[in-house]
């Protein structure tokens, strides 16, 4: 079932989502050679707490961190540790927060230090596939548009993607319907209607999509050890469009 949200609910959620932004815009600085993973976490979970929020992987199915940190090949659900970034790498950060009964979901691929020009590459085409994607969201529309246009713009440009994980549904939940499939046909699932509250997380590989889950049962990596990128946004269906609401116009770089 989905749960369309009223004007008060979305209203309630710009707050969490705005929230979820800001942890982005704040993390930025610490994104450099050396710093580890652990420490990310520590700095998003602190300010989480100190915004009167929740992080929302914390506990999650046994999630044991706050925040997912994916670094090179890691596709999604990276698990915080004493691991150091080094200069070239590439990392996802996905924040969760839950603020006045609602959730907000947002990520973004960081350079560490200076990036190579094949990972430059990447993570700049997921970033536009993921605003091609947005761009499909209007009444009227059809959630199949959003995948078709993705697959198609991530796979022009030789890359693959992801199709084991998905973007959702969000609200009171984590993870609610519909779920948001990054690849497809147009015209295909259904009608996209005001009301709607979903993410758009698309998750590119250089190389082949398949992906294997570690023994950790979290960390999903590329099986042919290729970069892989994610970008994501919450956003709602309005009367006319759509409303990001994990963008901070003029902040936030994605
Ligand atoms: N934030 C992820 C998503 O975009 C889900 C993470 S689940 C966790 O849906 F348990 F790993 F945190
Ligand atoms: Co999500
Ligand atoms: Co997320």
């Amino acid at each position: 079932m989905i749960h369309f949200k009223t004007d008060e609910e979305i209203n309630t959620m710009r707050e969490t989502c705005r929230l979820a932004a800001e942890v982005l815009i704040m993390i930025e600085p610490y994104v450099k050679p050396g710093v580890t993973t652990d420490k990310l976490n520590e700095v998003c979970h602190d300010f989480i707490v100190s915004n009167s929020a929740v992080p929302s992987p914390l506990n999650y199915r046994g999630f044991p961190k706050s925040i997912c940190t994916s670094i090179n090949d890691v596709i999604c659900h990276g698990i915080p540790s004493d691991q150091k970034l080094r200069n070239g790498d590439i990392v996802n950060l996905d924040i969760t927060t839950y603020l006045n009964g609602f959730h907000g979901d947002t990520s973004r691929t960081f350079f560490v230090g200076s990036p190579r020009k094949k990972a430059e590459k990447l993570v700049e085409v997921c970033k536009e596939a993921l605003q091609k994607g947005i761009d499909c969201v209007k009444p009227g529309g059809w959630l199949g548009d959003i995948g078709a246009t993705i697959q198609q713009f991530a796979e022009s440009h030789g890359y693959s993607v992801v199709r084991e994980f998905c973007g959702h549904g969000i609200g009171a939940n984590f993870h609610e319907e519909p779920q948001i499939l990054h690849y497809g046909n147009f015209g295909d699932g259904l009608e996209i209607k005001k009301g709607m509250v979903f993410t758009i997380e698309p998750m590119i590989n250089m190389g082949k999509p398949d992906l294997k889950v570690l023994p950790d049962k979290w960390t999903a990596v590329t099986q042919d050890s290729s970069l892989s990128a994610q970008f994501e946004h919450t956003l709602c269906v309005t009367d006319s469009g759509v409303e990001v609401m994990t963008r901070i116009e003029g902040r936030t770089e994605f």
